[in-house]
């Protein structure tokens, strides 16, 4: 399928831009390991306070999309990309720009719960004191309470703070690494398959925070589970052969998609 025939395909919707504005603009991007192209003028709206989830099938690029927002994609020495990436209207590859700052402003969530091997509390202190968001011991035990209330983990975790990071479950791992990602504030959430190693009910537990963190950030998640893209989030994007099929409303993609190909895939004729 010619890039041109896809284009088109990509759903513009009124209502976002009123009461939810751009937070990311992703343009015309082409990226590639070496040789091998892996995006391909792949261009994308992220919009604040909303889930959108990038579904497609085993090495059509999400992961790579997602690394190219915080431009994580560059600590690989063969890797290069055109396009622009914009947060809240800036190119995020301005010359001035500190790319530390820049990270800061995206949390990540990877798909295996990777907590430091450290305390459950020096998880979440380590990056706010990183960034100087914490000024002494009082606040800084105040600041990762808040972080692990806001990763629905505190309650369960209050009395052995001082227990290592990886003796939790793989559930609470996984809202601990949450924790860790809200613990630099960040504006946008970047989660490549956060549930992949989790159970229905650990899953369950991250979907929640997931829906209640909107309400103050952008998160994109990549998900291979199609009920789980269906069930959290606002807007879904399609990728193929790291080319953007169709993005738009969730409930357009997953009943009325534009393309057969969307069709198939989140039918599972396909992928
Ligand atoms: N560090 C790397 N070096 C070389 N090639 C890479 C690297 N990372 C990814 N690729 C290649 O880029 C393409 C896209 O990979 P990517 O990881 O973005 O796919 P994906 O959609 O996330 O797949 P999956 O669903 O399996 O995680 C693949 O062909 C992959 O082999
Ligand atoms: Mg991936």
């Amino acid at each position: 399928m010619s890039i041109s025939l896809i284009r088109p395909l990509i759903v513009a919707e009124g209502r976002h831009g009123i009461d939810r504005p751009v937070k990311v603009s992703v343009s015309a991007v082409d990226a590639w390991f070496g040789k091998k192209q892996v995006l391909r003028n792949v261009s994308l709206d992220l919009f604040d306070r909303e889930v959108t989830a990038i579904i497609g099938p085993s090495g059509c690029g999400k992961s790579t999309l997602l690394k190219c927002l915080n431009r994580i994609n560059e600590t690989v020495p063969a890797f290069h990309m055109t396009g622009d990436v914009r947060l809240d209207g800036r190119s995020v590859f301005e010359p001035d720009l500190e790319i530390n700052q820049l990270r800061r402003r995206f949390g990540w969530v990877a798909q295996q719960p990777n907590p430091f091997p450290w305390s459950i509390f020096e998880n979440v202190a380590y990056g706010a004191r990183l960034h100087g968001l914490v000024a002494g011991h009082h606040d800084t035990e105040a600041y990762v309470e808040a972080c692990l209330r806001r990763a629905n983990l505190w309650d369960e975790v209050k009395d052995i703070l001082r227990s290592p990071g990886n003796s939790l479950s793989g559930g609470q791992q996984q809202r601990l690494c949450i924790a860790r990602a809200l613990s630099t504030e960040p504006e946008v959430l970047l989660m490549d398959e956060p549930c992949s190693a989790l159970d229905p009910t650990a899953t369950a537990h991250v979907e929640a925070l997931i829906d209640e963190l909107r309400a103050r950030l952008a998160v994109v998640i990549v998900t291979h589970n199609m009920q789980q893209a269906a069930r959290i989030s606002q807007r879904t994007a399609f990728l193929h052969l790291g080319v953007l099929v169709e993005a738009g409303d969730t409930a357009d993609v997953f009943i009325r998609p534009r393309s057969e190909l969307c069709g198939r895939f989140v039918t599972g004729r396909f992928g």
